[in-house]
C-alpha cells in the first residue's frame, strides 16, 4: 500500500515518515509543497528520503498559489474578523489539491498530514482532500499516537535515526509562504506578554524601520495588481516586491486572538507585508469606482468569503458563486493607487481610474447641471417621513 504524506521537512512529518512504515508497513510518498517559504527543496528531498520515503515529489506551486488563491483573496477583500488576511488558510486547498493529484498518479488511497488534532489545518486539509476524493482515507498520526511532546518526538526521532535539527530550542510554531508567516505558540499564549520583534521574519518593527516615508504607485486591471511604479510584473514579482518595501517599513503585522473553527481562541503573530499593502490599495481604488450599493453589499460577501477560506471551504458551491459575483464587481476595478508608507503605516497619496465614480464637477461645492439644490428639500421631506410619523404619533 501506499501513503501520500504532506511532508514540510520539520522533525514531526520526519518522524510520521518512520511512524508509517513502523505501523501500516506504507511505502511512503513524501510530497513537499513549495509555496514561497524559506527552505530549501533540495534539502528537504534529502531529508525525506533519509527519513524512509520511497519517493519524493517537489510540487513547484508558488504561482498557482499567488495567482489563483492569494490573488482572488484579495478580490474578494476577504479578511477574517477583521484583521487576518488568510495567509495560511489560502495555502491549504491548493495542497489538499496537489496531494490529491499525487495519490492518484501513485494509486494511493491513503493521504497523510502532520497538522495537530487542535488546529484549523487539519479541517482544511482533509475537506479540501474530501471535496475532490472523498474515497482517499486520511492518516493524521496526531491524533492516534502517542508522542505528545517536542521531548518524546526527539526520543522518537533517535530511536529510529533520524537526524534532530540542531537549531535552538523551536520557540514557535510557525507556517510560512510568500504572501505570509505566522507565530503562535511559546510566550504568545499568555495574553499579558507584547510580542517580541525578534521574531519577525518578513518585516521589521517601526523603531527601526526608515526615517523617510517610501512611496508606491500600484496599477490594478479588474482588481488584479499589475504593475508597480509603471513596471508590469507577475503577481509573484509584485507580492516579492511588495514584501521588500513593506518590510522595510514595518509594515503588515497583526498580532491576533481569533477564533478557531474547533472552537478554542487562540493567540497568533503573523506578518503579511505586501500583503497588507495590496489589500489596502485594492480597497481604496474600489472606494473610488464600485457603486454605493455594490460596495456596501461587497462589504458583506467579504465577511463570508472570509469566513469559507478560513474554514477550509475553499472547493464549494457557495465560495465559488461568490467568486462569480466578486469578479462581476471587479470589471471596473482598474486604476492607479499611490501609497505613503511609514512605520508601519499606510496612507493613500493619489489615486486615478478611467471608470471613478467620483466627479470632481458633481461632488464639489459650486453648482452643476445634475444636482439641483432645491430638489434636495423634497427628498429629504420623504426621507424623514417615517421618523416624523413615529414623532408625531409618540
Ligand atoms: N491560525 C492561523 C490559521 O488558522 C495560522 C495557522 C498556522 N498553521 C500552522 N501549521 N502553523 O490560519
Ligand atoms: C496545527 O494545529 O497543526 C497548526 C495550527 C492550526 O492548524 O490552526
Amino acid at each position: 500500500e501506499k501513503v501520500v504524506l504532506a511532508y514540510s521537512g520539520g522533525l514531526d512529518t520526519s518522524i510520521i515518515t518512520a511512524w508509517l512504515k513502523d505501523n501500516y508497513d506504507f511505502d511512503v510518498i513524501a510530497a513537499c509543497m513549495n509555496v514561497g517559504q524559506d527552505d530549501d527543496m533540495t534539502q528537504i528531498e534529502e531529508k525525506a528520503l533519509k527519513s524512509g520515503a520511497v519517493k519524493v515529489y517537489i510540487e513547484d506551486l508558488i504561482e498557482e498559489f499567488i495567482e489563483d488563491y492569494v490573488y482572488q483573496g484579495i478580490k474578494a477583500g476577504a479578511v477574517y474578523e477583521g484583521k487576518y488576511l488568510l495567509g495560511t488558510s489560502f495555502a491549504r486547498p491548493l495542497m489538499a489539491k496537489k496531494l490529491v493529484e499525487i495519490a492518484h498518479k501513485e494509486g494511493a488511497k491513503y493521504i497523510c498530514h502532520g497538522c495537530t488534532g487542535k488546529g484549523n489545518d487539519q479541517v482544511r486539509f482533509e475537506v479540501g482532500i474530501a471535496s475532490i476524493d472523498p474515497t482517499i482515507k486520511i492518516i493524521a498520526p496526531w491524533r492516534i499516537w502517542d508522542i505528545k511532546s517536542r521531548e518524546d518526538a526527539i526520543d522518537y526521532a533517535n530511536e529510529k535515526g533520524i537526524e534532530v535539527p540542531v537549531t535552538k530550542e523551536k520557540i514557535y510554531s510557525r507556517d510560512q509562504n510568500l504572501w505570509h508567516i505566522s507565530h503562535e505558540g511559546g510566550d504568545l499564549e499568555d495574553l499579558k506578554n507584547e510580542h517580541k520583534s525578534e521574531m519577525y521574519c518578513m518585516t521589521i518593527s517601526p523603531e527601526k524601520a526608515k526615517d523617510e516615508a517610501s512611496y508606491v504607485e500600484i496599477y490594478f486591471e479588474k482588481g488584479m495588481a499589475k504593475k508597480i511604479d509603471g513596471i508590469e510584473l507577475s503577481p509573484v514579482d509584485i507580492v516579492k516586491t511588495l514584501n521588500k518595501i513593506g518590510g522595510e517599513n514595518g509594515i503588515g503585522v497583526i498580532d491576533i486572538v481569533e477564533n478557531r473553527l474547533v472552537g478554542m481562541k487562540s493567540r497568533g503573530v503573523y506578518e503579511t507585508p505586501g500583503g497588507t499593502i495590496l489589500y489596502a490599495a485594492h480597497k481604496e481604488l474600489e472606494y473610488i469606482t464600485l457603486d454605493k450599493d455594490t460596495l456596501q453589499y461587497k462589504q458583506m460577501i467579504s465577511l463570508k468569503y472570509a469566513e469559507l477560506v478560513y474554514n477550509g471551504l475553499w472547493f464549494t458551491t457557495l465560495k465559488e458563486s461568490l467568486d462569480g459575483f466578486i469578479n462581476k464587481t471587479q470589471e471596473t476595478v482598474t486604476g492607479t493607487v499611490k501609497l505613503k508608507l511609514y512605520k508601519g503605516n499606510i496612507m493613500v497619496a493619489g489615486m486615478e481610474s478611467p471608470y471613478a465614480l467620483y466627479d470632481e464637477g458633481i461632488s464639489s461645492f459650486g453648482a452643476s447641471d445634475l444636482y439641483d439644490h432645491k430638489d434636495a428639500e423634497g427628498f429629504i421631506n420623504l426621507f424623514s417621513l417615517p421618523s416624523k410619523i413615529k414623532a408625531l404619533k409618540f
